[in-house]
């Protein structure tokens, strides 16, 4: 499925996993804000559906799907979210078309069935690994991994907390930070990609909060930010 040309200055994003949760609910609020957006699955069947169900949803052919290697050529932006037993193997699947671009990498290390328990990676951060991986050719941002795809699911209301942005570009980070306020989430630099451990680590914190609250969109905000 190849897309009609882009109307907007807004350029193309792919989202690798864009048929789970979390990328689903990404890809669905960048069409909404009028991203052209390449699904990328291993699944042509079930991306086909998500495609079809999001495109419904907003009225138009916003979204389009191709295999991991073919979303990742079509943009220059490429969002990563698949489940970290995957993170690794999917981005050396598509190391090659992303020499020169921004990754921005979902990823939280969680361990099943101890989700709740932060467990991170020998080295601290599953996303600097990633980076230290592709080298300096691949801007990686880590991005996104405190946000609940149940909030993002739901255009009728607005996602209130706090997207931590880590990278060692400055320049790719304000890329994302602009991307994720254009979905209407605060977005702040967070300091170096080393610094996703701690991104990594607050995820199993909200999933506790969230099965000792019984809620399912625990967030994070920071404070004292209001006169700057
Ligand atoms: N869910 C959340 O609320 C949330 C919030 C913040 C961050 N995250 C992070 O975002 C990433 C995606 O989370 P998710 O909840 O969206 O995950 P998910 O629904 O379980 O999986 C996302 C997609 O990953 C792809 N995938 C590739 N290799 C896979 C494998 N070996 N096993 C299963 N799926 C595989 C699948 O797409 P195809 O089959 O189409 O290829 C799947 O639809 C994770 O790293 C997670 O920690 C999630």
């Amino acid at each position: 499925m190849s897309l009609a040309s882009n109307p907007s200055d807004r350029a193309t994003l792919a989202v690798l996993g864009g048929t789970g949760s979390e990328g689903s609910a990404l890809a669905l609020r960048w069409a909404n804000a009028g991203y052209p957006v390449v699904i990328g699955s291993r699944n042509p069947d079930k991306a086909a559906q998500v495609c079809a169900r999001i495109n419904s949803q907003l009225g138009r052919e916003a979204v389009s799907h191709d295999d991991y290697r073919g979303a990742a050529a079509a943009a220059a932006t490429v969002v990563l979210s698949v489940p970290y037993a995957a993170q690794r193997s999917t981005v050396e699947e598509v190391r090659d078309v992303l020499a020169g671009k921004i990754l921005i990498d979902t990823t939280v290390p969680l361990v099943p069935p101890k989700v709740a328990r932060v467990q991170l990676p020998d080295g601290g951060s599953a996303v600097a690994a990633i980076q230290k991986l592709l080298g300096g050719s691949v801007k990686v941002v880590a991005a996104f991994q405190n946000v609940s795809a149940h909030l993002l699911q739901d255009l009728a209301h607005a996602v209130e907390c706090d997207v931590l942005v880590c990278g060692d570009d400055v320049q790719a980070r304000e890329t994302v930070i602009k991307l994720a306020a254009d979905i209407g989430l605060r977005a702040l630099h967070a300091g170096p990609i080393v610094n996703s451990a701690a991104a990594e680590a607050l995820t199993s914190i909200l999933i506790s909060i969230n099965s000792r609250y019984k809620v399912n969109g625990a967030g994070i905000r920071i404070t004292g930010l209001e006169d700057s």
